[in-house]
């Protein structure tokens, strides 16, 4: 299904490179604009601030950032520390045509690159399929809000799978996201 949708001209124009000095604002636009409460915004906010944006990517078209992912660092109890990913957004206008993807696929090749072993999302199991996500339960990982199947998880490098681990925490900022 995926393989017969044709890149639109705006896709092929727009650059997803890391986040830049001066990119806060913007960032902070695409996800005030793309989520109902400001939440996610303040959670990038303080995940920078604590220096804990360990993948920060945007999407830019024309000199307009449209789009971003963050990813973060989640551990647990053995020690093996992962990434989660959050939160992710494009602007309104610019949806459904890959760019979240596009976005998704880089950083996730940029978690690898840095050595990061795998992988965790909460979202819609029928999106993150495609790039390898599977239930978190079925390799006996749970995260601390009962996301069930909408929690999953992905191994970036052979091996590095914490299978069993039980429960995934992610950053301290993540907090603030119960307490709007
Ligand atoms: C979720 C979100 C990031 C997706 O962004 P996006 O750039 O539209 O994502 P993609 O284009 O990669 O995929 C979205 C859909 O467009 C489809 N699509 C991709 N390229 C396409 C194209 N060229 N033509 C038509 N459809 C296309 C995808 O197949 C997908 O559809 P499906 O899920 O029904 O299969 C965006 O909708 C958003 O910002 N939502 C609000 C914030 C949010 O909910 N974030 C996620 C939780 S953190």
């Amino acid at each position: 299904m995926r393989g017969r949708l044709r890149p639109r001209r705006e896709v092929r124009l727009t650059t997803v490179r890391p986040e830049a000095s001066g990119d806060a604002e913007a960032i902070r636009g695409v996800h005030t604009a793309s989520f109902p409460t400001p939440a996610e915004a303040r959670l990038v906010d303080l995940l920078r601030n604590a220096r804990h944006l360990t993948v920060s990517l945007v999407a830019e078209l024309g000199g307009r950032v449209i789009g971003h992912v963050a990813f973060s660092p989640v551990t647990v109890a053995t020690g093996a520390g992962g990434v989660g990913l959050a939160p992710v957004a494009v602007v309104e206008e610019y949806r459904r045509r890959g760019i979240a993807a596009c976005l998704i696929e880089a950083g996730l090749a940029t978690c690898r690159d840095a050595q990061f072993g795998w992988v965790v999302v909460l979202g819609d199991p029928a999106y993150y399929s495609r790039f390898g996500f599977r239930p978190a339960a079925e390799l006996g990982l749970t995260d601390e809000c009962g996301g069930g199947s909408a929690f999953q998880a992905m191994e970036l490098i052979p091996n590095r799978m914490p299978i069993g681990a039980g429960l995934v925490r992610y950053a301290q900022a993540f907090a603030s996201l119960g307490s709007q």
